[in-house]
């Protein structure tokens, strides 16, 4: 019979080296928080319930916490003395009927579901403790693991260990699992006798090893095992991030034509043929349906797109954005909380907020929805095949008809019913010749300075 275990998140750390007013736990990677990846990966792998100690900044990470994962216990380590005295914290999460207990690190995102799946088969096959091992070139920071005779009989930490230690580059991933019946022995027996004075969850190798226990090192990928400590590594696992997201999404048939030059988020949806051109950003929230091409140097986050759209270049598309099929928006055009319908043209240079669209509407160049009244956000709707002229102001609340049409240059601030053709501007007036005359008033009146 499979093994149950139960996943412990350590995210009670201050995180100082992060040097950020940030909770290092809500710093992102791919617009999700650190604490975030790892409880969904925990999750996707089968954990019914998840235990994650918080401690420094409590409640901002509790709440992403809660988040990603309603029903999380959450446990409060009052002083951060260390990684074992973390997993103390959550003592009470031993009850559970488990029989394993996973322990992961907060600061480890980018740990994979199938790495966990491994480590409970390890437990599975006699196991007593499975640690994370991961070859690095530059080790610094991370705790070496000691073998003997092929077996890992100890971890030693970067500030702990000897000249010859430190040239280890077999280091700790962070991520255990424990047969739950030894752990609170085990943790008991630890001390802080190491230089930061803290109980070192790491010392839970040498005193297995010491009492005849079975602890094995399990080989990672490095992708799957970096850590974050400062904003250098966040950096670098954001690397390692997108380019794992771009082989995904181009293996499931997304055109990307300079992969290195689009960033994803966590919960980008693109169908395949899909056309992303280079410089592309995508923030949370952006679903992208088929035939679609996104333009150069466009920046997209909470959009959903129809099929066979044209965005960009450079176009921006702010949150609440629905974009329906053929719709084409170009340069140097905002839109924001806006529904596009289908066939819709919005090329050039405008603005488009608290918005209604219908089909077929050709919105002119510079035409700017005025939204905000210095008070409220105001609405606009514009019905299907009406055509907006260039340079319009469409002064929100309002409503322009089916099919009307706005003269260029317009400041519109009354409804416009179906069918009807509405000017907004100063009528011009011609005056033949008056240039001439103009022309003798000014030099017969000109100063020289
Ligand atoms: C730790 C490991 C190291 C390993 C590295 C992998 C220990 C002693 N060291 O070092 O061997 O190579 O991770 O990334 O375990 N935390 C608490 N309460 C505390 C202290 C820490 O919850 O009192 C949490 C932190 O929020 C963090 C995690 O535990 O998520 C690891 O703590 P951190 O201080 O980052 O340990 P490292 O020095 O990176
Ligand atoms: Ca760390």
């Amino acid at each position: 019979m499979l093994r149950t275990f139960l996943p412990i998140v350590l995210a009670a750390g201050e995180g100082r080296r992060m040097k950020s007013v940030l909770p290092k736990m809500l710093h992102k990677i791919g617009g999700l928080p650190l604490i975030c990846h790892v409880v969904r990966t925990i999750k996707s792998a089968g954990a019914e319930k998840i235990a994650v100690v918080v401690g420094s900044r409590a409640e901002a990470v509790t709440t992403a916490v809660k988040e990603c994962a309603a029903n999380t216990l959450i446990f409060h380590q009052k002083e951060q003395r260390g990684t074992a005295h973390a997993v103390l914290a959550a003592r009470a999460a031993l009850q559970n009927s488990a029989d394993d207990i996973l322990i992961a690190f907060g600061d480890t995102p980018l740990l994979a579901e199938k790495v966990l799946l491994k480590i409970q088969k390890v437990l599975a096959d006699g196991a007593d403790i499975v640690v994370t091992g991961f070859r690095i070139n530059q080790p610094a920071g991370y705790g070496r693991l000691i073998e003997e005779k092929g077996r890992i009989i100890a971890i030693v930490e970067e500030k702990d260990a000897s000249i010859d230690e430190k040239k280890i580059t077999f280091c700790n991933g962070g991520l255990m699992a424990i047969k739950k019946h030894y752990l609170l022995s085990l943790l008991n027996a630890i001390r802080p006798n190491n230089s930061r004075r803290e109980y070192y969850l790491t010392d839970i190798v040498k005193i297995a090893t010491q009492r005849g226990l079975y602890v094995k090192a399990l080989e990672v990928p490095m992708v799957n095992a970096v850590g974050i400590n400062n904003c250098a590594e966040l950096a670098n696992a954001e690397i390692i991030w997108q380019r794992d997201k771009r082989q995904t999404m181009m293996l499931a048939g997304v055109v990307l034509q300079a992969p290195e030059s689009v960033f994803f988020s966590y919960d980008t949806e693109i169908a395949a043929d899909v056309v992303i051109e280079p410089h592309v950003f995508f923030g949370p929230g952006v679903k992208i349906a088929a035939g679609t091409t996104i333009r150069a140097f466009s920046h997209i986050e909470g959009a959903s797109i129809g099929a066979n759209a044209e965005i960009g270049p450079y176009a921006r598309l702010r949150p609440d954005v629905d974009v329906h099929s053929n719709v084409k928006i170009g340069n140097f055009c905002e839109i924001k909380k806006a529904m596009i319908g289908s066939g819709t043209k919005i090329n050039h240079l405008t603005y488009i907020g608290n918005t209604e669209i219908g089909t077929h509407v050709n919105i002119g160049a510079g035409t700017i929805t005025c939204n905000y009244d210095g008070y409220n956000k105001q609405q606009t709707k514009i019905g299907d095949g009406a055509f907006i002229g260039s340079n319009t102001s469409l002064v929100a609340p309002i409503s322009i008809g089916n099919h009307s049409y706005i003269a260029s240059g317009s400041v519109i601030t009354k409804n416009v019913l179906d069918d009807e053709l509405a000017f907004g501007r100063a009528r011009q007036v011609n005056k033949p010749g008056q240039t001439r005359v103009l022309h003798k008033k000014t030099t017969k009146n000109k100063v020289t300075l």
